[in-house]
Formats: structure tokens, C-alpha cells, sequence
């Protein structure tokens, strides 16, 4: 947007816009933004922000071009983009590509309606990449399919995103019935809804299970969006709501080569209120130490969240075929299984994990690249 007046002030301008908005840098703010105090090639800030005085004292600002030309009283000219001023107005977030504001589902949401993209496409072609990149991020779960019957066919998709997430169980990981598991998924018993390793610092972002082989009697896969669960319960109990969201409980796995254990809540906000990750897994849950004065109204509220993993109404139930990929949030989506009979058949999903992190840089580059308008 272009500007259309300056108001100098000895602390700070006031830019009018051509929409008539009006918005106010303050002097030190501009003057920690100057672009002569990036790198001119790695653009990271070489400026000493202590190397100014605390209240930059700013004499004249004029329109040249697509700059504004600050001029300070130290003597210091700052050549600062409309550009930049326009995109970074104080107390508005910037735009950015990776933000996709989730849409939450409930029962709507079926194995005929569950996003889905083939993977030969998303291999070759980055508009492709995008699309179902970008509508993973919005439903929190996508189904890749017509996959190459081996295992590193998942792995490459997950690798188009960007490094793998390596955990105690590996960089990537087989679901298969074993002897001697170290975990239930690793039987044939059905799993409850869970988020995957609450018991990590950071549980790990997307998460990638390719079905090869899901020839048994059983073995159905289920999945909810906890965002939608939270979302009800924090209008139904929002008492229990808070409780979930303030009381930290234990998380532990433990084998014979690690115990992995943190204290955090089962839902957490970010600092505008809004839920950014559910933690929820009934094996991995420790022993509750909360003061015992909360415990029953802790449980009430744990209890509540329990009950809606069972609820049909936030339900999305398919069987996994050979060849076939579902991607999820692993901490907004709650995936499960039914239990299923080995002797029938042979049941097998290769797993691995990307951090939200590397999602959301790849999400940028492509829309750097690829412009994500095309998709939005
Ligand atoms: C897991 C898991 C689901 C399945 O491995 O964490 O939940 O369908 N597996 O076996
Ligand atoms: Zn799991």
C-alpha cells in the first residue's frame, strides 16, 4: 500500500496509508530495522541494538521512490522500505505462507471425503506438493496413495517435505506384530486414540504411516481431530477446559534403553488463546501428582476429553489398503486401531515422522517458488 502522509515525531513516525489507516513506528524500532544493519548477503542483523540510544531521536522522514529516507540527529539516514513498513505494521502479524488456519471436522468427515492425493504427482511436481501440503496443514490429516510397494515409498514422500524426525524407535519405524514389543503398537491389540510419544519434550509433527500390506481380519484405523474435541469441550466444561489446559500430568515411556518423560498439559494454547497441540495417550500417561485438592475435579475434566475419544460423533474410521499413505498432525489429530487376528493375515505400516518446523519452511519455499495463492 502506498503511503500518503509522514508525521514526524521526535520518537516516532506516524505513516498514513492510502486507505486512510494510520499506524506508529516507534523511532527505536526503526532504527533496529534499518537495513544497513543486516548482513548484505546472509541478511541476519549485525546491528548492536545496544549501540543505540535508547530513544532514537528522528528530524526528518521523506518519500524517495520506494523509500522512506529517516534522518536522525546523530546524524544517521536510514533508507526503509515502504515495502517493509507496510508488511511488518506494529502489533499485526506478518503474513506467512506456513499459517494455515486449521478447519476442524468431526463425523463430516469420512474415508470418501479425507483428502487424498497420489503420490507420483506430489514426487515430481511442486504445485502438486503444495496442494497437499496445504490441505494437510488445514484438516490435519491427508491420504497419499497408489504408492510403489516397498517401503522407502512413503520415506521419499515425507522426504519431499524435509529431514526426518528420528525418536528412541528410530528414524522410520515398522508397525508390525513382533515378538518381544516394546510398545502396544507392535502387537495385534486394538489401540485406543492417541497422540504418538506425548513423552517427548516435542512429540513429533507429521506423521507418515504407509500401509503395505493390512491382509488380517481387523485392523481398521481410526482417527480424530483434537482441536474439534477441545474446541466443544472448552464451550460444554469450560471449567474442565482450563484444568486441561493448566495441569500439567507425567508422560513416560520406558524400555531397557530409555525413559522419556516430561510434565505438560493435555491441550496447549498459544498466547492468543487459540489450541495449538493436544497431548493424549492413555498407555503413556504417568502416575497423576497434582495436588490431591484438584484431583477429582482433574479427573472430572480428564475424564471428559477420555470421553469424547470414544464419542462417534468426532470419529473418521477407514482401513488402511496396500499402497496407501495417511499423513497427520500428530499433535492436533488422535489416531487408534481396531485389534486384528496375525493368523489371518499379514498386517504391515512403515512409519516416520517431519517436524512441524520443516513443514512449515517447506510450505514457504513453495509458496516463494510456486505461489501459494494457487491453492488457497
Ligand atoms: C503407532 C500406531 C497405528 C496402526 O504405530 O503409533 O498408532 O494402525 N499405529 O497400527
Ligand atoms: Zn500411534
Amino acid at each position: 500500500m502506498t503511503i500518503t502522509n509522514l508525521v514526524v515525531r521526535a520518537d516516532t513516525l506516524v505513516v498514513t496509508w492510502a486507505d486512510d489507516s494510520t499506524t506508529s513506528f516507534p523511532t527505536i524500532w526503526l532504527r533496529d530495522n534499518c537495513p544497513a544493519g543486516l548482513h548484505p548477503q546472509t541478511h541476519e542483523r549485525l546491528l548492536d541494538l545496544l549501540a543505540l540510544p535508547a530513544l532514537p531521536v528522528l528530524i526528518s522522514a521523506q518519500i524517495e521512490g520506494g523509500n522512506v529516507v529517516l534522518s536522525y540527529n546523530d546524524g544517521h539516514v536510514s533508507q526503509m522500505p515502504v515495502a517493509l513498513l507496510d508488511a511488518h505494521r506494529p502489533g499485526q502479524r506478518a503474513q506467512d505462507a506456513a499459517a494455515i488456519a486449521p478447519q476442524l471436522w468431526r463425523a463430516d468427515m469420512t474415508a470418501a471425503t479425507v483428502p487424498r492425493h497420489a503420490a507420483a504427482p506430489i514426487m515430481l511436481d511442486d504445485q502438486a506438493l503444495t496442494a497437499w501440503m496445504y490441505e494437510t496443514a488445514k484438516f490435519g490429516i491427508a491420504i497419499v496413495d497408489h504408492l510403489e510397494d516397498q517401503t522407502s515409498a512413503g520415506v521419499d514422500v515425507a522426504k519431499r517435505i524435509g529431514f526426518l524426525r528420528e525418536t528412541n524407535f528410530g528414524t522410520t519405524f515398522e508397525v508390525i506384530n513382533k515378538p518381544d514389543p516394546n510398545n502396544l503398537a507392535y502387537t495385534s491389540v486394538a489401540l485406543p486414540l492417541h497422540t504418538d510419544l506425548p513423552n517427548q519434550e516435542v512429540p513429533p509433527g507429521y506423521q507418515f504411516l504407509h500401509c503395505l500390506a493390512n491382509e488380517a481380519t481387523g485392523g481398521g484405523s481410526l482417527f480424530a481431530d483434537g482441536f474439534a474435541m477441545a474446541e466443544d469441550l472448552r464451550i460444554e466444561t469450560p471449567e474442565a477446559f482450563r484444568l486441561l489446559c493448566e495441569v500439567p500430568i507425567p508422560f513416560r515411556f520406558h524400555d531397557r534403553d530409555a525413559d522419556i518423560r516430561v510434565h505438560e498439559p493435555v491441550i496447549t494454547l498459544n498466547n492468543a488463546g487459540e489450541v495449538i497441540e493436544i497431548r493424549f495417550n492413555a498407555h503413556l500417561a504417568g502416575i497423576f501428582d497434582m495436588p490431591s485438592a484438584i484431583m477429582p475435579d482433574y479427573y472430572r475434566a480428564y475424564r471428559a476429553f477420555m470421553a469424547k475419544t470414544r464419542d462417534r460423533k468426532y470419529r473418521l474410521t477407514l482401513k488402511l489398503k496396500g499402497g496407501e499413505m495417511v499423513v497427520f498432525d500428530n499433535r492436533r489429530v488422535l489416531h487408534g486401531r481396531d485389534s486384528f487376528d496375525p493368523s489371518t493375515g499379514f498386517r504391515h505400516l512403515h512409519g516416520c515422522y517431519v517436524d512441524r518446523g520443516e513443514y512449515a519452511s517447506r510450505l514457504r519455499l513453495l509458496a516463494r517458488n510456486v505461489g501459494i495463492e494457487t491453492v488457497a
